[in-house]
């Protein structure tokens, strides 16, 4: 089974092609945070506008890559939510209308769904059942997944996403857009313990988790150091290592609970902030500790990308699962609602 896929929920344009035989055979990414970064966020509009312009150039180069005609596809999947209507309503009928005219069936595939399988694309990938800690910029939740499909949610942010407390710290202290990997490089030249974040909801049980006070103590804090000296550059590496600590020390003591509670031995981290060296570090040292294994995906897949969704796509598509001939996007789509295979 061979399927062609298009990742279009927010700021990316991702195409890949997977067979489930021959495994990934050809992926192209486009991104749009230049031209968001001048508005310090993603521009709805602009990013439905680009998507348009990139889709089919990147679909030729993809296919051309692959050596993949038309007639060599089984299937596409789209990206159907969550995420921004327009956007994804660009990669839904772009999907459709070629579907149509090469007589193909669709698939609607689950953003978060693509980011927790991605770490199957790679060599040493984990065997089911494990914990997920997705973390983007639009969600961050722990999950008990038991196959494709099988997921229970075991907790959630209550306010801001960890990506979104990294972007929206980083803006105060008027770094560019998107923030984490600014934070990241920043925190590299702090001064250890020179500040103290919360680490919030940890004093209380349960898996739920909560970033914007940790956001407001990084406003207080910058805020502080304006009005003494004005804000350094190394008060914002000491800002930055102060927040990441907090952020990753928060995200390891819930993840270290969210697998006793299910009790697994495996971990998989997924989505933008799995990039962060410093929670992977964190994250191998907590499941060294256990006795256990964390997996995540490549760099480049653990931001948006095409080949999450085309991986997750030929899974279900193989398992027979096709839409039928409505065009539908989900921009909120709970994970739990999915069908397994
Ligand atoms: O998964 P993703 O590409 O898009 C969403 O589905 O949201 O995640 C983007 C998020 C952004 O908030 C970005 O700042 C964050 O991932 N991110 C990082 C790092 N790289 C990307 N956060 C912390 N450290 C990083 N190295
Ligand atoms: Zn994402």
């Amino acid at each position: 089974m061979r399927v062609l896929a298009i990742e279009s929920s927010c700021d990316e344009t991702g195409i890949a092609i997977y067979d489930s035989e021959q495994g990934l055979l050809s992926h192209a990414l486009y991104s749009q945070v230049e031209m968001h970064a001048i508005y310090g966020g993603v521009v709805p509009e602009l990013a439905s506008r680009d998507h348009i312009r990139k889709a089919i150039p990147l679909i030729k180069e993809v296919m051309t890559k692959a050596n993949t005609t038309s007639s060599e596809l089984d299937g596409i999947a789209y990206t159907s939510g969550p995420g921004l209507a327009g956007a994804l309503l660009v990669g839904a009928c772009l999907a459709r209308s070629l579907a149509w005219s090469w007589g193909l069936p669709t698939l609607a595939v689950h953003h978060m769904e693509g980011h927790l399988l991605a770490p199957l694309l790679e060599d040493n990938a984990p065997e089911f059942p494990f914990v997920a800690l997705l973390v983007s910029g639009g969600h961050t939740q722990l999950v008990d997944v038991k196959g494709i499909g099988q997921y229970e949610l075991l907790g959630e942010s209550i306010d801001d996403a960890a990506g979104e407390a990294f972007d929206k710290t980083a803006k105060m202290m008027d770094l560019p857009y998107p923030g984490g990997p600014h934070i990241a490089k920043l925190a590299q030249h702090g001064t250890p313990g020179r500040f103290k974040f919360p680490r919030p909801m940890t004093d209380r049980p349960g898996l739920d988790l909560s970033f914007s006070g940790l956001k407001t103590f990084a406003r207080n804090t910058i805020a502080k150091c304006r009005e003494e000296t004005g804000l350094t550059e190394q008060d914002k590496a000491d800002i930055a290592l102060a927040f990441e600590q907090a952020a990753v020390d928060t995200l390891s003591i819930k993840c270290k609970r969210a697998l006793e509670q299910a009790g697994r031995k495996r971990l998989v981290i997924a989505g933008g902030v799995s990039a962060n060296k410093y929670l992977r570090e964190k994250l191998h040292s907590l499941m060294d500790k256990l006795h256990g294994d964390v997996f995540y995906p490549r760099p480049e897949f653990c931001t948006d990308n095409g080949a999450m969704i085309a991986y997750a796509g030929c899974q279900r598509m193989k398992a027979g699962q096709k839409d039928n001939d409505e065009i539908v996007i989900h921009p909120r789509w709970p994970m739990d609602q999915l069908e397994s295979i």
